[in-house]
């Protein structure tokens, strides 16, 4: 049992101050922690952030972010304390799906700029101590990229079989299986009056990976981008590589999708078992490169049993599966985040939590959790439950300064081609997806020049919202992110610390402990969230703690906390309050 030092500190802070600040760390910047060892991987301390590339920075003034526009941004993700970016596809493609349809695996995208570009921008990045990872697409392929034009050109075409092809039935589709973007999975080719298979967009036919030809193109890419020095990938969609190979129909659920459609259970073209060991491969590939590449899955289980399953039985498949069961929470619950992060953390594989709660297919959090009348307070909180518990946390560009989702106002203005098939129930994407906003500069944010139409339109509340704006405020949300990201590199308990869930019974206080191994020198961190909208008062119960003799210090804190509510037997936490302190 771990036996924590009397001290009479509390007493003392009591009398010396009656208010702290929102309490920022002293610490003060440190190099970023990064170990390539095997035994204390990297990514266990990284932080993750999705760049996503059309949106980030434009350099060339078209309206459309770019490599170099991102290379000019590396030092803010430094100074904000940012160990790894995820850049979504980057790759040529007639951006169908905004580059999840690759007609080129080993080139760049003119739009983005060269591969000399890329080479600077992996470069600058690794100098400053920050690792790219690339989004890889396994599943799919644009249907212009040439080996669907082979495959489509002829029945025995030695590519034909690299994609899955079939017969009619009864003068319709194969069967029943529906794409996840609305409608038949299967689309008629004429020339050949065969069916191929695309589980997202037409224009994304499913690669057929039980080809062992397919299998070795694509290690060959891999090896391609590993052998420039990325720091691994994140895999789109790799559930949905195998399709049942005699058909089944899936089976209907109740009711209708935004589509219009059936629902469906997609049972037999997502986790098939042979994933698993495509998995197994990849992973040995990647365990071949000396810098540790780390093997990040798309991964919306059902269950955390389905989770771990992809960490591998020998811990031999993915290191990070994304964790979609936190991420899709929609409701601010003390209750449902205990029960995730608790299954997370005892995950039977035990395998290192991944999450996250902004990309670029969903609502931002700033929507999700926010109640309408305390966004911004909220918006530190599930800065604080992002950043505080063990495992890697991924972050999406503009979380840190607040960016809302805005979503087009008309049909006509749709990008997304989801939003075109689905509206007005199923609106699209553009709206988390909206350039970032660096300045109060109108009426473009710093994003690109005023003179130019962007992409997307900037919106309008980037005159306030915007990083140049929060640097300068010691309150803003990006400085907040700053210090917790601080933090979260240099204090030993979150680096290595367990995770322990407290209160385990509160409905409205979600609190946990990041606590040293027995025996290490330090302190340990306590954490507490208020997620309703009503002050709490709780006794913050620290196990095998004598509570009278704590030494307790605020880290962080996104309300101005009355040192008199630091006794950890009666806190006061104020309405949507979060804090983090630090017990000895
Ligand atoms: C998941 C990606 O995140 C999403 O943006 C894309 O549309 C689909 N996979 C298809 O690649």
């Amino acid at each position: 049992m771990r036996v924590i030092p009397a001290v009479l500190c509390l007493l003392l802070c009591q009398i010396f101050s009656s208010y702290a600040q929102q309490a920022q760390p002293s610490v003060k910047n440190s190099p970023t922690i990064i170990s390539t060892g095997k035994d204390d991987p990297w990514w266990q301390h990284a932080v993750i952030y999705e760049v996503y590339p059309r949106s980030f920075q434009d350099s060339n003034n078209d309206g459309i972010g770019d490599i170099k526009g991102i290379e000019s941004r590396l030092q803010y993700l430094k100074d904000l304390g940012i160990d790894a970016i995820w850049i979504t596809p980057m790759y040529p493609s007639p951006q169908v799906d905004f580059g999840y349809d690759i007609s080129d695996y080993e080139a760049i995208d003119p739009q983005y700029g060269t591969m000399g570009d890329f080479d600077v921008l992996l470069k600058t990045a690794n100098s400053l101590g920050i690792r790219v990872i690339m989004d890889i697409v396994l599943n799919h392929t644009s249907d212009q990229n040439p080996w669907f034009k082979e495959s489509a050109s002829s029945l025995n075409n030695p590519k034909r079989d690299w994609y899955i092809w079939r017969d009619g039935k009864n003068g319709s589709y194969p069967n029943n299986w529906q794409s996840w973007f609305g409608h038949s999975a299967w689309t008629l080719d004429p020339k050949t009056n065969q069916y191929y298979y695309h589980y997202f967009y037409t224009q994304q036919p499913d690669l057929n990976w039980r080809n062992p030809e397919v299998r070795k193109a694509m290690y060959g890419i891999m090896r391609y981008w590993l052998d420039k020095g990325v720091s691994g990938f994140r895999m789109d969609a790799v559930s949905r590589l195998f399709e049942d190979v005699e058909l089944h129909d899936d089976p209907y659920l109740p009711g209708y999708n935004a589509f219009g459609d059936r629902n469906i259970q997609h049972k037999y073209t997502d986790d098939l078992p042979e994933v698993h060991d495509v998995f197994r491969e990849l992973r040995k590939l990647a365990d071949s490169y000396p810098n540790h590449p780390v093997l990040i899955a798309e991964a919306d289980e059902p269950t955390i049993g389905d989770l771990s399953k992809m960490y591998g039985a020998q811990s031999d498949e993915v290191q990070l599966p994304m964790d979609f069961q936190i991420a899709d929470v929609n409701e601010l619950s003390a209750p449902r985040f205990r029960k995730l992060f608790a299954e997370v953390e005892n995950n039977p594989a035990h395998g290192w939590p991944e999450y996250f709660f902004s990309n670029h297919d969903q609502v931002r959090q700033w929507e999700r959790y926010g109640d309408g009348a305390h966004n911004a307070q909220i918006a530190k909180l599930m800065a604080v439950l992002e950043l505080m518990p063990r495992g890697t946390p991924q972050m999406y560009y503009g979380e840190e300064i607040g960016m809302r989702t805005t979503e087009p106002a008309r049909k006509e203005d749709v990008r997304d081609p989801i939003g075109i098939t689905g509206w007005p129930k199923e609106k699209g994407r553009d709206g988390e997806r909206t350039p970032m906003q660096w300045s109060p500069a109108s009426p473009n944010a710093g994003f690109t020049s005023p003179s130019v139409t962007p992409w997307l339109p900037v919106p309008p509340n980037a005159r306030t919202v915007n990083v140049e704006t929060e640097k300068s405020d010691p309150n803003s949300l990006l400085n907040f992110y700053k210090a917790l990201l601080r933090l979260r590199h240099t204090e030993p308990a979150l680096l290595s610390g367990s995770y322990v869930t407290i209160n385990p019974d509160d409905q409205h206080v979600f609190a946990f402990l990041r606590r040293l191994p027995a025996g290490s020198h330090g302190r340990d961190v306590l954490v507490a969230l208020n997620m309703s909208s009503q002050s709490q008062t709780i006794q913050l119960r620290v196990p095998d703690a004598k509570h009278g003799s704590l030494r307790v210090k605020v880290l962080v804190s996104n309300y101005a906390v009355p040192m008199s509510s630091l006794d950890l037997d009666q806190t006061i936490l104020p309405p949507f309050g979060a804090v983090v302190v630090a017990v000895e």
